[in-house]
């Protein structure tokens, strides 16, 4: 990888050796001090006399010495607070550092690995020759990978104890590649070593002349180092927003790209624009650009709304904006991570209330088999839809990491962590784009009271229940009984349905696909408004396409929920209460969904109902579920909470 410009120029300042980050993962038993010891005083790494002083005192104490001493008196050291540096080990190869960020007793190293406060270049797994190849050996594999790391060295422990044996380390290089390989992982290679004996850590080993390939010293020599992420999209999340005199400077950390004065720039998730008017970077004052990994603050020509949380970057290369999307997890958490339970979620400075949607599966970590759960338990690697409140700006984790990964919360802790697959999803943006307003000089008006105290009054929060579905699938019938169930419990509620408001507000709308856009737009806006007010709008309209529905979803995200009745075309046409797929089939009704015009099904609802293989009885009753969770406990929980979840978030 070559570097930048700017990487030079830092080198050569600091007349900085390259530093490489490593970790070194394995099985508990399988000979991590003892291998980083031996790194250490086979680099001459360690202080001086440290070595000579402990092997004194195991002569002293009548013990053989053991590597495992010396990272127990490092450790101890550390933790007297004697050794600076609390959390990491240094060594010093031919060419190089090495920071080791995952120090023996350094058990935090996998919670900083998922926060990205410690990014590995490279990684060592540890495997016993003896042992071969344990449960464990396989889910670090597959973390690491899921964590990112491309670079990696497979040690395969202790051939002293199997003789140095070739046909020993040869089937565990074959069984570990095979299964790399069904994870998506080429190892860098597989080197045999004896880490008390020293065989293969610097030099190389007379007692297996049969192995070709290089130490464990000079493949640390040859892995790449990384270097900041100036070739990507530029992401520059906001950490603060300073006030100075009449001046606004945004602060944090460029994660990728460039960034200069004059630029045109996107803010997200608020869709808005500005210029940059200057760049004040520490120490150096004003400067007319600044790099990936360079903390800045920069002022705009425009006084628009930005908050932490929001992200910068291009025109034209910004992050999806989205309230949904599928990641992949590791979760790490004492209690199981639950469908349908809220989690903080952070991403770069964003922090968002987020919930399961659905657990897709859970992957064994051994088999790789895809397992259906309710919940996924410590330890374990699944794929899960989330859907946050309120938008969020993202990336595709193989798009640009920097916001392709999140960190989950549990407790006030840090309980798991994902990465982002943006397969499926839709970019909001462009529906918000779709949105503009023509009028000139319109202010937003605050009226005064909150959508949190219109909650409490109601006892419950206001939404749109979007039904989508063939015509003749049950969305009105539904929607009817739903809404008398909700009315008796006391609740804000009011239907919207299409035959109905094609008879007032849409009188002047047809079936063409341009005219149903507009039928849904306007009826969106019109439930975005009785969801402000409080009420639960439940909409029945046929909407067939998914870009009509999304637009909905994006003029009032937090409001709306995508619910699916569900029926096959043959079952309504069997039914045809209305009598309408008869004439459509003779041709008596043009652009009739389901016949002679499309009906393009949901691919993420929030709830689908069958309607087919349920009663009436049963969807309801689905529904009065789906409300309960989704509009009621939130205000239950806000009032023994005190608002602490809700307030502040406009819902
Ligand atoms: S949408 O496609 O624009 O969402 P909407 O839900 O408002 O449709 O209206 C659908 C209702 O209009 C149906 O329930 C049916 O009674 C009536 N209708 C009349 N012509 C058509 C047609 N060509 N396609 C679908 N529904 C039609």
């Amino acid at each position: 990888m070559s570097k930048t410009a700017a990487q030079v120029q830092v080198d050569a300042d600091e007349n900085a050796r390259p530093q490489l980050k490593i970790v070194i993962v394995g099985h508990v038993d399988h000979g991590k001090s003892t291998l980083v010891g031996r790194l250490l005083s086979d680099t001459h790494s360690l202080p001086e006399g440290k070595m000579e002083a402990i092997i004194a005192s195991c002569k002293k104490r009548g013990m053989p010495f053991e590597w495992s001493f010396l990272m127990d008196a490092l450790q101890t050291e550390r933790d007297q607070g004697i050794t600076i540096d609390t959390t990491q080990i240094w060594l010093k190869t031919a060419s190089r550092d090495v920071v080791i960020i995952d120090a023996p007793g350094h058990k935090e190293f996998l919670k900083n690995m998922i926060t990205g406060a410690a990014q590995a270049d490279a990684a060592l797994v540890l495997i016993d020759a003896k042992e071969g190849i344990r449960e464990q050996s396989k889910r670090h594999g597959y973390l690491l990978h899921l964590l990112g790391v491309r670079q990696i060295a497979v040690l395969v422990n202790k051939m002293d104890m199997v003789g140095y044996d070739e046909g020993v380390f040869r089937a565990i290089e074959k069984e570990y590649s095979a299964y790399l390989n069904t994870v998506g992982v080429q190892p860098t290679c597989f080197i045999p070593i004896s880490a008390r004996e020293g065989d293969l850590i610097v030099n190389h080993s007379a007692a297996m002349p049969w192995y070709k390939g290089g130490s464990v010293t000079e493949t640390l020599d040859r892995f790449e180092v990384a270097v900041p992420a100036d070739d990507l999209p530029l992401r520059f999340p906001i950490q603060d927003v300073y006030k100075f005199d009449e001046r606004r400077i945004l602060a944090g950390r460029i994660e990728s790209g460039t960034i200069r004065v004059g630029d045109t720039l996107i803010f997200s998730p608020s869709n808005t624009q500005a210029t940059v008017a200057s760049i004040e970077s520490w120490p150096h004052g004003g400067v007319k650009e600044a790099h990936a990994g360079q903390s800045i603050g920069i002022t705009l020509d425009n006084q628009i709304f930005v908050e932490r949380g929001h992200v910068v970057s291009h025109l034209g290369d910004a992050p999806v904006i989205t309230n949904y999307f599928k990641a992949r997890i590791f979760w790490l958490g004492h209690k199981p991570l639950e469908m349908e339970k809220r989690y903080k979620i952070k991403l770069a400075t964003c922090e968002i209330q987020a919930e399961i949607r659905s657990i897709e599966h859970v992957i064994d970590s051994d088999t790789l088999e895809h397992v259906k759960a309710e919940r996924v338990e410590r330890n374990n690697v699944a794929e899960v839809v989330f859907r946050t409140r309120g938008l969020v700006a993202v990336d595709d984790f193989n798009r640009n990491a920097r916001l392709g990964r999140f960190v989950i919360q549990q407790d006030y802790d840090v309980a798991g962590g994902g990465i982002i697959s943006l397969d499926g999803v839709f970019d909001q943006r462009a529906a918000q784009v779709a949105q503009q307003v023509k009028s000139k000089n319109i202010f937003d008006v605050d009226f005064g009271v909150t959508p949190e105290q219109r909650a409490m009054i109601n006892g419950h929060l206001g939404g749109i229940l979007w039904f989508t579905g063939l015509s003749g699938s049950g969305k009105s019938t539904i929607a009817k009984l739903l809404q008398k169930r909700l009315f008796d419990k006391g609740y804000n509620v009011f239907g919207l349905d299409g035959d109905n408001i094609r008879k007032g507000l849409n009188r002047d709308l047809g079936f063409s696909p341009n005219d149903r856009k507009e039928n849904i737009r306007r009826v969106g806006e019109v439930a975005a408004l009785f969801a402000q007010s409080g009420t639960i709008a439940i909409c029945s309209f046929i909407s067939p396409y998914r870009d009509d529905r999304r637009q909905v979803r994006a003029i009032a995200p937090d409001y709306f929920h995508n619910i699916y009745i569900k029926a096959s075309v043959e079952a309504c046409e069997k039914r045809d209460t209305k009598g309408l797929y008869k004439q459509a089939r003779e041709g008596k009704i043009a652009e009739f969904t389901g016949v002679s015009a499309p009906y393009e099904e949901p691919l993420n609802p929030d709830q689908v109902v069958d309607t087919e293989n349920t009663s009436i009885q049963e969807c309801v009753e689905q529904l009065l579920r789906y409300v309960e969770h989704h509009l009621v406990d939130p205000v239950r929980n806000m009032a023994t909470e005190n608002g602490g979840d809700y307030a502040g978030t406009g819902i």
